[in-house]
């Protein structure tokens, strides 16, 4: 595991500590806040962003299914699922302001998702779900394999399924170093958001690309995985592999294949580098409990 404390330094700050700085920096700006409910609300209704994620409509087409989102943000993927899917959603995130939102955007799209703030160490729904999603938040915790145990052993109901995406540690670090160095040569915030708006021209919204810009390289806390470091956790809470970002969710050969596939991706994130475009060094692993 690798670590990045705000300024890069490895400071030894407690779990509280560490939990209190990312509470406050997502209460200034929440990750993907745009700026309006109304805004949020119109992108679900033009894209279901599920399908972007291979073999999880499926999960969330099956009758009945209970779906569970731990750190849902402004609830982007959970309102997707309730929209397109019909499945009964739950989703808990520990910054009140980012539920807020999320609340405002369901009533929009006249959505019954239960929004709850709460921190994913302290959760106890008293019952387990068919799916849980958990998109870059465990990373952000003070401790990135304890919260992968606590989705899979403690949420994950039997033959239940888990999508989780993490940052990963060959994928990130060449952007880490590139924005480090810009830091340590007194760059200013400023001109690395303008910079940083350039190599990820998608967005066009500039409250959605501050938060963005903020969340990719002034974060106070965020760890860095790989698959080969997950897998061992994962089959320790009785759950096995079903597909993963690594191999583009491609069948596999082995579990040896995907490690040195991963590997591959410090050389990839080089290169968008070089080609002034954003690489998100990120990746996603679809799990499922026996
Ligand atoms: C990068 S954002 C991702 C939000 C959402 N999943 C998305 O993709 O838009 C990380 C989220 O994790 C939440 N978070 C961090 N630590 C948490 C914890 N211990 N329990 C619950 N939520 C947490 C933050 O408040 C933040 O909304």
């Amino acid at each position: 595991m690798n670590e990045t404390n705000g300024g890069g330094s490895g400071s030894e700050r407690t779990g509280a500590e560490i939990a209190a700085s990312v509470l406050d920096f997502y209460k200034e700006l929440p990750f993907n806040y745009r700026q309006s409910a109304a805004q949020h609300a119109k992108g679900i209704r033009k894209n279901d962003m599920v399908r972007t994620y291979p073999g999880m409509a499926e999960l969330f087409q099956r009758p009945s299914t209970r779906v569970l989102e731990v750190g849902c943000g402004v609830g982007g993927f959970a309102n997707s699922v309730a929209h397109y899917y019909g499945c009964e959603v739950t989703a808990i995130d520990s910054n009140p302001v980012a539920t807020e939102r999320a609340v405002e955007v369901a009533r929009e799209l006249s959505l019954d998702v239960t929004f709850q703030v709460a921190d994913l160490f302290e959760y106890a729904p008293g019952r387990t779900f068919d799916v849980v999603v958990s998109l870059g938040v465990l990373h952000h915790t003070k401790d990135c394999a304890g919260a992968v145990r606590r989705v899979c052993k403690d949420f994950v109901g039997p033959s239940g399924h888990a999508l989780i995406g993490l940052y990963h540690s060959y994928g990130r670090q060449p952007f880490l170093r590139h924005f480090e160095n810009m830091k340590s040569k007194g760059t200013s915030e400023d001109e690395m958001l303008t910079l940083f708006s350039a190599m990820e021209s998608r967005i066009t919204d500039k409250t959605h690309m501050l938060s963005w810009f903020r969340d990719q390289v002034l974060h106070p806390h965020e760890t860095q995985h790989t698959l080969e470091e997950m897998i061992p956790l994962i089959e320790d809470c009785g759950m096995s592999l079903v597909s993963t970002s690594i191999n583009r969710f491609q069948k596999f050969s082995s579990l040896d294949a995907l490690y040195a596939e991963e590997k591959t991706y410090q050389g990839r994130a080089e290169a968008y580098l070089v080609d002034g475009k954003y690489f998100p060094g990120f990746f996603l692993f679809l799990v499922r409990k026996e």
